[in-house]
């Protein structure tokens, strides 16, 4: 069915994998638009509760938006892929369902902007992660000199950003731009622990958590209030009624999602 992303439902996980491995993961116009389109699959598929996104091969996650594409563009070309790539990511960044990025070896450039727009990273020693765009005479389009600043902070952004200096998997857990480094045999198996543990969770709670810690940067909304309405819907879910009745009558709950 896709031509460029591999696809794997298992345990209500759906694991996504970019697969262009002789070049490096690289973002084309059909990766972008297949990812566009298995993000539809991901909001409206109930049998799916959260998303792994991963690189094919060993070596990469994603070098990169493909290069090849940004020759003869011009400047009004330039600004309207930015804006594709960035309504791409925004739709991976307000899922209902939590995405997680296996960063299983070079996050570059688009690479390392498709990572930051998922909801936390997990990552194999051997990843690398950077924004090279300054030596191609460009800056980053997809969203990254906004995440890179809310994830690792505005100095450790700017030099980032303006050096293209690379950095490896354990300074990017340092960083905070990490939650977890692992051997890379370990990887997709670390990421489908935790997104077990979320699954077994009620996932209308688990996406009003994500909705009120989104709004945290977003300048058109407040925070506090989007807490205040996430909180109170919850109390009209049979979930919400369920979790406290397991609580008080000493038992696990049983979620349905409504
Ligand atoms: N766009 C298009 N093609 C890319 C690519 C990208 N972002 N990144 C890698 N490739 C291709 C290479 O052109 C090469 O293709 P070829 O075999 O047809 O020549 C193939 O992937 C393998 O890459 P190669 O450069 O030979 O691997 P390497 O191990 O020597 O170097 C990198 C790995 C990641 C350091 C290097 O590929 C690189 O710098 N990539 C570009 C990173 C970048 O600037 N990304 C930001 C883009 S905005």
């Amino acid at each position: 069915m896709y031509q460029t992303i591999i696809t794997d439902l298992q345990n209500h996980i759906l694991t996504i994998t970019i697969n262009r491995p002789d070049k490096l993961n690289a973002l084309n116009k059909t990766v972008l638009s297949e990812l566009d389109m298995v993000l539809n699959e991901v909001y409206e598929n109930t049998e799916i509760r959260s998303v792994i996104i991963t690189g094919s091969g060993a070596k990469s996650f994603v070098a990169g938006a493909d290069i090849a594409e940004f020759s003869g563009l011009s400047m009004e070309e330039g600004m309207e892929l930015a804006i594709k790539g960035q309504n791409i990511f925004f739709k991976i960044e307000n899922a209902p369902k939590p995405v997680v990025a296996c960063v299983n070896g070079f996050a570059l450039g688009g690479g390392c902007e498709l990572a930051m727009s998922c909801h936390f990273r997990v990552a194999s020693e051997n990843a690398k992660f950077g924004q090279p765009e300054v030596n191609l005479g460009l800056i980053p389009g997809y969203g990254g000199t906004q995440r890179l600043v809310q994830l690792v902070g505005k100095g450790r952004a700017i030099e980032l950003l303006t050096s293209a200096v690379m950095i490896d998997a354990n300074t990017a857990l340092q960083y905070g731009l990490v939650n977890h480094v692992v051997p890379q045999e370990e990887l997709l198996q670390k990421a489908k622990s935790i997104l077990d543990l979320i699954n077994s969770k009620a996932p209308l709670a688990v996406a009003g958590c994500i909705t009120a810690a989104n709004a945290v940067f977003n300048e058109r909304q407040n925070g506090f209030e989007i807490e205040v309405n996430e909180f109170g819907k919850c109390f009209g879910t049979s979930d919400m009624q369920e979790g406290t009745q397991a609580f008080l009558e000493k038992r696990k709950a049983i979620f349905t999602g409504k």
